[in-house]
């Protein structure tokens, strides 16, 4: 594999954005804020919270269990815990997005910090999602309880629901619960014919008939048009995918998926590396990057290079991920360790160049890998 030093770059390069991001990680934590942060004013770094967590809460508290791996400092795993305790009551909501919260919020602390309390919650959580399964459709639908901006419920599904299955396949070995690790497998491979297109492009999402799981529509929920590559789809299913494979090496179809969104990516991303929000919205002076799905797609990168088992391919992955970090890092990585020009919800008109919790967690991630200072894969 090709290290960060043949690109030009030794890991102590990392070191001052991981250090940044640390440090507003720090500030977030000091604020004592009401609620679970979820996108911040990249200006005066104030941010916007929500009680329960949304479908976001999990990043801030997998935010905390990162500090907390690269510094060794307590404060960071105490507040981890504080934080997670407030995760609990989310067990039992019907929403797919349970794998965003669950993944990131407690199967990263019972990897990096053995935490006990993240482990019984992640298996609970990825048990109760088995149950959402649906036996036509073969996969997780989105659930009454979605947040998504509309039309949620049981005959819908979207790719940002693939997270489901790293959560399930990690429980699922976890458990010894075979049942349990099918379920993930249908529920990947199923939105692989679900959302993906031939070329590897990524639609969001479908509706399907509930009694014969056959899919009726594709449309979108956050994306330009119905039949658009939104930045997000492309890059969660990039993630999932790689995400996938690493927690089960002996299913070669994960890393061909992996390696397909990848590749589409790769071959459509800007010359400056960074997405725009949609890949198929008109590209004006006006037209919003989104770095958040830009340093999603750049942890899955980074995963499919160290599991990709062609050294070439890997090195290549890799490669683009430490490219996409620098100019991450370069120009939209502000003083205080904010990750500016992240671009949640456009057709809303919701924070669409702000601070968001996941695109700060997927580069600090990102740089806690390269730098050295995250040495379990998570
Ligand atoms: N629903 C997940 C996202 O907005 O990226």
């Amino acid at each position: 594999m090709q290290t960060s030093m043949e690109a030009g770059r030794s890991a102590s390069d990392w070191q001052g954005p991981l250090d940044r991001m640390i440090r507003r990680v720090e500030l977030t934590m000091k604020a004592n804020l009401n609620g679970f942060p979820h996108y911040g004013d990249q200006e005066t770094g104030e941010w916007v919270t929500t009680t329960d967590g949304f479908w976001t809460g999990g990043f801030w508290v997998g935010e905390l269990w990162l500090a907390a791996s690269a510094t060794g400092d307590q404060a960071f795993l105490d507040a981890g815990r504080q934080w997670l305790k407030r995760l609990e009551k989310r067990v039992e909501s019907r929403t797919v997005f349970r794998g965003f919260i669950f993944y990131y919020g407690a199967v990263t602390g019972a990897l990096l910090h053995g935490d006990v309390l993240s482990e019984q919650l992640a298996k609970r959580a990825a048990q109760s999602l088995g149950h959402q399964f649906d036996k036509a459709a073969g996969l997780i639908p989105l659930g009454r309880e979605a947040e998504e901006a509309h039309t949620v419920g049981d005959g819908e599904a979207n790719i940002d629901g693939l997270l489901a299955t790293p959560l399930m396949l990690w429980a699922a070995s976890r458990l010894g619960e075979p049942n349990l690790r099918r379920i993930a497998l249908d529920h990947a491979y199923n939105s692989a014919k679900f959302f993906l297109r031939s070329d590897g492009g990524v639609i969001q999402s479908a509706s399907f008939d509930t009694a014969t799981g056959d899919v009726i529509r594709r449309y979108t929920h956050k994306g330009y048009a119905d039949d658009s590559i939104w930045t997000r789809a492309q890059a969660w299913a990039m993630l999932g995918y790689a995400l996938s494979a690493q927690l089960a090496k002996e299913e070669p179809r994960l890393i061909e998926l992996a390696e397909k969104v990848a590749d589409w990516w790769l071959a459509n991303v800007p010359n400056d590396l960074i997405a725009y929000w949609d890949f198929c919205a008109p590209v004006t002076p006006e037209t919003k990057r989104d770095t958040s799905g830009t340093s999603i797609a750049v942890a899955a990168l980074l995963k499919l290079s160290s599991v990709h088992p062609d050294s070439e391919k890997a090195a290549r992955y890799g490669k683009a991920a430490r490219d996409t970090v620098k100019i991450l890092v370069e120009r939209h990585l502000t003083e205080s360790g904010i990750l500016a020009d992240g671009c949640f919800d456009p057709k809303n008109k919701k924070a669409i160049a702000n601070e968001l919790i996941w695109g700060d967690y997927f580069l600090l991630e990102s740089l806690a890998i390269l730098s050295g200072r995250l040495r379990v894969a998570i």
